[in-house]
This record gives structure tokens, sequence and C-alpha cells, in this order.
């Protein structure tokens, strides 16, 4: 057996929880609750071989309940990731309002967005097990029209891999953009920052933004600046540069452009640790992926093992179409039609290496 289930409690509305735990020969385990579809644990070895937790997360149920202790921590995040300026778009001639739940813009889909609700769970075991999560989302949910239908697969694979598939169809026309809100820490411990992670991103452009965090709709090369990634460079070393994209975001929270539109799985990032020899590669069919260094980390929340996570110690690289693209003319589409099938893949596949 490679799965198991466990009862994880209730949501506030009295619902149950579940929690997956998911194992692979070559040593990787995952627990995966169906609230949220939250990764609450992620093990990996590092060089010696040890098994370290590279994710932060809760070791209960309760503190991810309302966001109370979690910005979002291992969840997925839907129906449109990141911010929508307002608010406000438009779709064939009618304009939507969504709920605004960050400054004067709608973020993650709202209060009460994919992380904050019960998916029904269908663990599926085998070699590479796997746990397939569906949620349909009533017509108006949120602000967003149609009713949609998400499934998003977890699963383990034989290659140390952490693979996510996501799918969605829609009952009127709609926008969708679906990613993983994992925080990495590749230490094994989260008991320090991220700055000295080694990170790699193939990107010769961001979406630069506003003091909202709102793309301007422009591109921006990356050539000679804080976001040249093309090379692996240690996230603290530009961070704190006097730049005006870090000082809107307080660090990095940018979108990376990867690709003009949606594609084949492609190699699209690599995270190093040198102190645990942890490397965590990423491949997306995505266009865009956000590097978010942990800059709201303040040391208010109190994570698993007693852990109190402070300013940077972790950093999310969350695979998504651009923000805002539903007013952004552009910037590849998210909208979703009936008959239409949304689909993406994102792999997380850990390794060691023996550099420093
Ligand atoms: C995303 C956003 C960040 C922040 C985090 C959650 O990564 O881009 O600005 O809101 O989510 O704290």
């Amino acid at each position: 057996m490679s799965i198991e289930q466990q009862p994880w409690g209730e949501t506030d509305a009295g619902t149950s929880v579940s929690i997956f735990t998911l194992r692979t020969p070559s040593g990787l385990e995952a627990r995966i609750t169906n609230f949220g579809g939250i990764v609450t644990h992620l093990l990996t070895p590092d060089r010696e071989g040890t098994p370290g937790d590279v994710v932060l997360g809760h070791d209960t149920l309760k503190p991810y309940l309302g966001r109370a202790q979690s910005p979002y921590f291992g969840a997925l995040i839907g129906r449109h990731a990141n911010r929508i300026a307002r608010g406000r778009f438009e779709l064939d001639g009618q304009t939507y309002q969504l709920p605004v739940n960050n400054g004067p813009n709608s973020l993650h889909g709202g209060p009460g967005g994919f992380d904050q609700v019960v998916w029904q769970a269908e663990p599926i075991d085998g070699d590479e097990p796997s746990v397939r999560l569906t949620y349909v989302s009533p017509d108006g949910e949120e602000g967003y029209p149609g009713t949609l239908t998400a499934v998003v697969t977890y699963t383990l694979t034989t290659a140390n891999e952490l693979r996510l598939h996501y799918r969605a169809t829609t009952s009127a026309p709609t926008i969708v953009n679906l990613t993983n809100h994992s925080y990495f820490n590749l230490t094994g411990d989260a008991s320090r920052d991220v700055l000295d992670h080694e990170l790699t991103i193939a990107a010769e452009a961001i979406t630069p933004i506003d003091e909202t965090l709102i793309p301007t709709g422009d591109f921006q090369k990356v050539d000679g600046t804080p976001f040249d990634f093309r090379t692996p460079r240690k996230i603290g070393e530009r961070v704190n540069d006097d730049d005006e994209q870090l000082r809107f975001a307080g660090g990095y929270d940018h979108n990376f452009v990867l690709a003009e539109r949606p594609r084949a799985l492609a190699h699209v990032a690599r995270l190093f640790d040198s102190a645990s020899g942890r490397v965590m590669d990423v491949a997306t069919t995505q266009p865009g992926v956000q590097f978010y260094s942990g800059n709201f980390l303040d040391g208010s929340v109190h994570g698993k093992d007693g852990r109190v996570y402070e300013h940077r110690w972790a950093l999310c690289l969350e695979t998504q179409h651009f923000p805002d693209t539903p007013n952004q003319p552009r910037f590849p589409s998210t909208v979703l039609r009936p008959g239409e099938v949304f689909e993406s893949t994102t792999v997380y596949a850990f390794s060691v290496s023996s550099g420093r």
C-alpha cells in the first residue's frame, strides 16, 4: 500500500476532511488533504539520504480554515490565480465584479477560493500513487460565471517527481487560471531563510507591475536587472537592490514569461540548496511562473513542528497564466468556453547534487 487515507477533522460548516499520505520506493513522500487540495508535507532525501520536509505548512487542519494561519500554503488556487485589477473584467461584452480581497484587487479566486473548499477525493494506488481531486464550482461562485468543473490529479512518480495535472470544463463562458501555491525551503527543516538557495528561471522577460502588483501590460527584458535568473543566482544576491520593481513588491513577486502561449511540457526552473544538496527542477506547460520570495512572511505564522516562519523563509514558483490576464489584451487568454477543455501539467522533480 503506497497510499494511506486518514480523517483530518472537519470544516466550520461540518464537512469531513481527509488527508492522504503517498509514498514511492525512491523515498518521496507527500501528504495531501482534500481541503483546498493542500500539500501539507513533502519529504525528499538530502545528499546523505536523510529525508526532510521541503514545504511550509501545518500539522492540523484548523490553521488552514479561513486562512487563519495560512497565506495559501501548499494550496490549489482558483478559479483565477493571481491578481485581477479592481476585481473587474469583461467577457463577451458583459462586465463582472469579483469580491476585492487584496488592496483594490481580487487575489487568488477571492475570499472563498479553491484553497478554501472541500474537494471530492479519489486515491489511485499503484507504482505511481495519485489522488484525483474534483470540485464543481457553481455558476456565480465568488462572482465567476459558469459552472466550472475542476479536476486536479497529484501523482508521485518513480522518477521522484510530484506531478500535477489540471483539467477544467465550464457550462458557460468564463475565465480560469489554476495553480498550486507550495512554499519551498529545500533545507528540509524550514529553520532559516532561502536567500542562499540558487535559482534558475528560463525567462527572458517579466511582466512588470505597478504599486498594487498589477501588470502594466508591458514586457520587461531581464538583461542587466535583478530579474535575470537565466544562469543560477542566489536569491539573496540582488533581492534588496534599489530597483523599482523589487520595491513595489518588497522583493520578488513577479510573473516570469516562459512562453507566448501554453505549450508541450518544458523544463523552466531549477532550485538548488547547496547545504542539503537538494535540487528541485520545475517543468510546466504553462506560459508563466510567479516567483514569490516569501516577502509577506513576517514571523506571525506558527507552522509545523513549532516553527515560526520568518521573512523569506520560503519561496513559491507558481506556474500559471499571467496576472490580470482578463484585462490584458497582449497576454495569452484565460477564457474558457463550453465544449473546450482547459488542461495543464506541472512537474516538481527532486534530486540531489554533490556540488556545493
Ligand atoms: C502570491 C502573491 C503574493 C502573495 C502570496 C500570498 O504569490 O503574488 O503577493 O499575496 O500569493 O501571500
